[in-house]
């Protein structure tokens, strides 16, 4: 597999990385205190195309290919995971689905705003019963002549108050299982719609998360993405192109808790040299780099399989499962080499070990990545055997 990146995914990544660096950077300790939402960040965010990379121009967005993405995204969480996730998951959750699923009066209407960033999306799956069990889904979804009645409530739902539309996954046929589940855009305001207080989370404090509840929200039909009874399809195959996301996510997280890391390393002097003369910080520096760039090629492989329409389900899972699993130990090494100066704020590392903990967590804990990997490998073998 060819990893070279092009002179256009260059540009890419350079632009991202010029505005993450010089509009994000500043205020990012700031929101991190106060946990404020980015929405000036988030509007240029999508003035710059950043909020609907992959969807095809026709529908609002940018018509780049998920290399690109992955390289915007490893950028801004370089500086702040944030900002990032609030851009992964209306990329990869939210514009995938209505693309792949939606008609073409729903991309029209729907996610040509979102995707051209005036307005934003939330994916509803978790629920207060059901996390990584998603195919039991509480909430239901009834007919009503041509509209749908929701019922239930989502929880930990990025976007959550901000969001001006919702992808939400509703049991609509109980009987069929998971293949009973639809899915439904909401909208903000629609009666019995009601948005829960933002929660106060150990780390990406200033993205918003939040839970909803639904009684009796009446939904007309023209907002059922998909067929009846593909919701759950819909919400597995948007996940997997949202683990290679969160992956770059997570290695932007450990990449910038490194890059600081060697900077300080020139910086600090101990037993009368610079610390980075020291073999015990040298062993620390290599490990990172290693483990950095290993996950590196991981998101690239992923992205790529996406980009070249082939299977990408194992390799999005592996690529999330050891980029936040390295994103931890890179950025708890690059406070250990900070020292005391590394455990207080402006020195940015103890917030990158806070940010890396979600990425074991949502879009399929570490756990989930492990079922996925497995069923995949054991099928793969099964099929050449
Ligand atoms: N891609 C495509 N299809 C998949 C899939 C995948 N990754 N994983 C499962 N499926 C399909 C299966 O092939 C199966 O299809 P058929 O019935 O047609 O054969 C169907 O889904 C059900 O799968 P299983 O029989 O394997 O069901 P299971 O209950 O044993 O396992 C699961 C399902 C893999 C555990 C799934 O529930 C799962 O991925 N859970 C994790 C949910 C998750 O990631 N939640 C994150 C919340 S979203 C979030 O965090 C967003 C945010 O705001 C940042």
């Amino acid at each position: 597999m060819n990893f070279q990146l092009s002179e256009d995914h260059i540009a890419i990544r350079d632009a991202a990385r010029d505005f993450a660096q010089n509009e994000i950077a500043s205020s990012a300790i700031e929101r991190d205190l106060t946990g404020e939402f980015p929405y000036e960040i988030v509007k240029k965010l999508g003035e710059l195309g950043f909020m609907g990379m992959m969807v095809d121009p026709r529908w609002g967005g940018s018509g780049l290919d998920a290399v690109s993405y992955v390289l915007a995204m490893e950028e801004v969480s370089k500086v702040d995971a944030s900002c990032a996730v609030v851009m992964s998951v209306n990329n990869s959750l939210v514009c995938w689905g209505l693309e792949t699923y939606g008609n073409d009066e729903q991309k029209d209407r729907i996610l040509k705003p979102l995707a051209s960033g005036q307005k934003l999306g939330a994916y509803c799956l978790s629920e207060p019963g059901v996390g990584s069990d998603a195919t039991q889904q509480a909430t239901t979804a009834k007919r009503d002549g041509n509209n749908w009645i929701i019922d239930g409530a989502k929880n930990w739902i990025t976007n959550g108050t901000t969001a001006d539309y919702y992808i939400v996954f509703a049991q609509s046929d109980p009987a069929k299982k998971h293949k009973g589940i639809s899915a439904f855009v909401l909208e903000k305001g629609m009666p019995g719609f009601e948005i829960g207080k933002k929660e106060d989370k150990l780390g990406i404090r200033s993205s918003d998360t939040c839970s909803l509840s639904f009684t009796g929200v009446c939904v007309p039909d023209a907002n059922r993405l998909g067929d009846e009874g593909t919701g759950f399809k819909l919400a597995m195959e948007s996940l997997n192109g949202g683990r290679i996301g969160i992956a770059a996510q997570a290695l932007g997280i450990a990449s910038g808790a490194y890059e600081r890391a060697v900077k300080y390393s020139f910086e600090r002097h101990a037993f009368g040299k610079p610390i980075n003369q020291l073999q015990a910080i040298q062993f620390k520096l290599a490990d990172m780099c290693v483990k950095i760039d290993a996950a590196r090629l991981l998101i690239l492989r992923a992205a790529r399989l996406k980009d070249n329409h082939e299977s990408y389900i194992k390799e999005a899972a592996m690529a999330k499962l050891y980029a936040s699993t390295i994103a931890m130990e890179v950025a708890n090494q690059a406070i250990q080499i900070h020292g005391g100066y590394g455990y207080v704020r402006e020195y940015i590392v103890e917030r990158s070990l806070r940010d890396a903990k979600i990425t074991e967590i949502y879009e399929g804990t570490s756990e989930i990545q492990h079922i996925v990997i497995a069923r995949q490998l054991l099928k793969e073998y099964e099929l050449t055997t």
